[in-house]
């Protein structure tokens, strides 16, 4: 693979890729290796696959990388995952900006501690105007919580709350979703073999196709992710609607009950 050429060619339809980053735990497990050693090879995975969806020209890519349900862990693994975060953003933020990449968040970050949330804005800052991928981690994240915030943001607002009893629909309530100004995720890929959504941008994945990976993301690798788009691309998305409607029609439509 040579500089920023697309080593694999996407579907124009593939615009917004998330990703489940799950297995961390597992692969230290595997080895006898502490258990924060996963998380220093997932954050080393996550890089080696945000150059890739840049060098593929993928629009946008979202990382689940800590959920509101992780603050249940035990306290010295949420503050060194905060802290593995803000080493990684401080020391590899000026290459993302280099490359083009713009920065993004979902998720109430104001529980962050505070000199992550300086680092995060700092970096979204610095890569507003940034026209190649948008990168959007996911931190502090949960659809549910996005969607309680949301409906808080209009019962906080008089004028919103007014304008929304003629407006509302699934378009404006989207709007008032983290993820507004993004496309809804085209595909999502889970890695560790589990089968599941975790709480992942419920509203937004209603018509996302899934590829789960057996792999443990510190294993995922490139071959990997373009096996996930080449899945991607034999899938039939039909949104609800027939596949073809001119062969169906003249048949389908003369049955009577
Ligand atoms: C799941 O593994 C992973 C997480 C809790 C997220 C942490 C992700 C990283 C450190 C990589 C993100 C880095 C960047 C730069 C976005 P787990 O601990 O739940 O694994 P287990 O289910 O096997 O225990």
């Amino acid at each position: 693979m040579n500089g920023d050429s697309p080593s694999f060619h996407l579907t124009p339809n593939l615009k917004h890729v998330a990703i489940i980053m799950d297995g961390n735990g597992r692969w230290v497990t595997e080895r006898g290796l502490n258990r924060f050693k996963g998380h220093v090879k997932g954050t080393e995975i996550a890089e080696l696959i945000i150059e890739e969806c840049v060098r593929c020209q993928v629009p946008y890519l979202t990382m689940f990388a800590f959920s509101t349900e992780n603050w249940s862990r035990p306290k010295r693994e949420v503050d060194f995952l905060f802290a593995l975060l803000e080493k990684h953003l401080n020391e590899k933020g000026n290459k993302l900006v280099e490359k083009n990449i713009r920065v993004e968040t979902i998720g109430d970050i104001s529980r962050l501690p505070s000199s992550l949330q300086r680092s995060i804005q700092k970096l979204k800052d610095k890569s507003q105007s940034n026209t190649g991928l948008t990168l959007i981690f996911g931190l502090n994240y949960g659809g549910r919580n996005e969607i309680v915030r949301s409906i808080l943001k209009v019962l906080n607002s008089p004028a919103l709350a007014e304008e929304l009893k003629t407006t509302l629909d699934e378009t404006r309530f989207s709007e008032l979703l983290d993820t507004a100004q993004w496309p809804d995720p085209d595909l999502i890929i889970r890695t560790s073999g589990e089968e599941r959504i975790s709480n992942f941008m419920i509203w937004q994945m209603a018509y996302s196709e899934f590829y789960f990976s057996k792999l443990l993301w510190p294993d995922f690798t490139i071959e990997e992710l373009h096996r996930a788009f080449q899945v991607y691309t034999q899938r039939q998305r039909r949104f609800g609607q027939v596949q073809d409607i001119a062969t169906t029609a003249a048949t389908d439509m003369d049955i009577s009950l």
